[in-house]
């Protein structure tokens, strides 16, 4: 009893205060306030446990307190967290290797988000064009896409309602319909230096992009050396099945971006480059006071490791592809889902009827956690360590969800 008492107290305390002191920007939140977690669960400071099914959206790899990922975070910590850029460290560097090894690009720059790791693209696509001595500003991305919060990043995605209050814009963005090759070329001129693309568009409803789409778009920056920036903060790091997701469409971009998932909770944003657009960066064009520290790397590189030895991205490929089976027998039954779509572990299920914010507030209350998007999706993007019994359980709560069982 006392315990529920300390409970309620804890969650009207923080309310209250949150509401007082931090800027209003979340809103009113789901009612939890976490304490702790572990693996694919999350405790709330009323002790009840919560089924993570969104995972810090899709930021937790590994689950929650995964012994690898703690270890090498305390043991990093114990010998040095931060030094500044003014020398080497051994873990951005060994990162730096690692990622490059394991993608088309020949270099990397880290940063601390996905928005300053599309910055860093940014500038580096338009510090390309400019010491090739014929500058082209010109970015082309999609409309309903999500590059981030930060100025240039909300002037790269392409919706208004992220950009009207905070006018004017950066300028050089042209948005155009996703997955439309021809909407591509109409837009594209001599001014266009670089198109950015989202290969799922994560935060507009899970919209996974078309294969002949993202392959005609290559061929098309190819032909028209234009550079291509695939930001893959969300899809990137096993989420889709693959470690980066363009390996599914077949194509070699010039710039990526990932942050999310790469050190499983620790802020990190990386740059990834292929040799001519890394000639974009001379010595003084870029930084970050924090961007590759010591601790952000060695957590990168611990949830890297974790991820081949537990061949996660087979895990990734194959709970996505069970979970997307499931959910179309739910769709089925319950006649209460329009579309399943996305990739991996990446999922947005499209509600036929009814609000996905009182499917999210339900399914809370019976201890999971997903987000809403929009009036209508739900997103789960859990973390790549999920199993079939977890796939069972959210499934069947889900299903009793939509049939309004208690
Ligand atoms: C595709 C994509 N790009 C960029 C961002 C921004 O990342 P961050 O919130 O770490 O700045 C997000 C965040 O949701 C994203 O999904």
């Amino acid at each position: 009893m006392d315990n529920v008492t300390n409970t309620d107290t804890k969650l009207t305390q923080i309310m209250a205060l949150d509401e007082a002191c931090f800027l209003p920007v979340f809103g009113k939140r789901v009612p939890l306030v976490v304490d702790h977690g572990k693996g694919m669960y999350l405790y709330g400071t009323d002790g009840k446990k919560y089924m993570d099914m969104i995972g810090g959206i899709a930021v937790n790899t590994l689950g929650h307190a995964n012994s690898k990922l703690t270890r090498a975070i305390s043991s990093q910590a114990k010998k040095v967290i931060h030094c500044c850029n003014y020398y080497y460290n051994e873990p951005q560097t060994m990162l730096a290797k690692k990622l490059t090894d394991m993608s088309f690009a020949e270099k990397a720059f880290f940063a601390n988000s996905g928005a300053e790791a599309n910055e860093g693209a940014i500038k580096l696509a338009r510090g390309y064009w400019s010491k090739q001595g014929t500058p082209k500003p010109k970015i082309i991305t999609a409309k309903m896409s999500f590059h981030g919060r930060t100025m240039a990043t909300i002037a790269a995605t392409g919706q208004e309602k992220f950009q009207t209050p905070f006018n004017p814009m950066v300028p050089g963005f042209e948005y155009v319909p996703y997955n439309d090759i021809e909407a591509i070329k109409a837009a594209a001129d001599s001014e266009t230096g670089a198109i950015m693309l989202e290969l799922i568009q994560g935060e507009s409803g899970v919209h996974p992009a078309d294969f002949d789409y993202v392959q005609e778009v290559r061929k098309f920056c190819t032909a028209n050396r234009i550079l291509l920036i695939i930001d893959e903060v969300q899809t990137g790091v096993g989420r889709t099945g693959t470690f980066f997701a363009y390996e599914q469409y077949g194509i070699q971009p010039d710039i990526v971006t990932l942050a999310k998932g790469l050190a499983g909770g620790v802020p990190i944003g990386a740059v990834l480059a292929n040799k001519a657009a890394s000639t974009g960066f001379a010595p003084g064009d870029h930084g970050s006071t924090f961007g590759g520290n010591p601790l952000a790397c060695a957590a990168a590189l611990a949830v890297i490791e974790e991820i081949e030895s537990k061949n996660l991205l087979g895990n990734s490929m194959n709970m996505g592809a069970l979970l997307q089976k499931k959910l179309q027998n739910v769709a089925k039954k319950t006649k209460k889902i329009s579309e399943v779509r996305g990739k991996g572990l990446l999922i947005g299920i499209e509600l036929d009827s009814g609000s996905s914010a009182e499917v999210k507030m339900k399914l809370f209350e019976k201890g999971f956690l997903v987000s809403s998007i929009g009036s209508n999706v739900i997103r789960i993007a859990p973390p790549l360590i999920i199993n079939r019994i977890h796939v069972y359980k959210f499934i069947s709560a889900l299903q009793d969800v939509l049939e309004g069982k208690e």
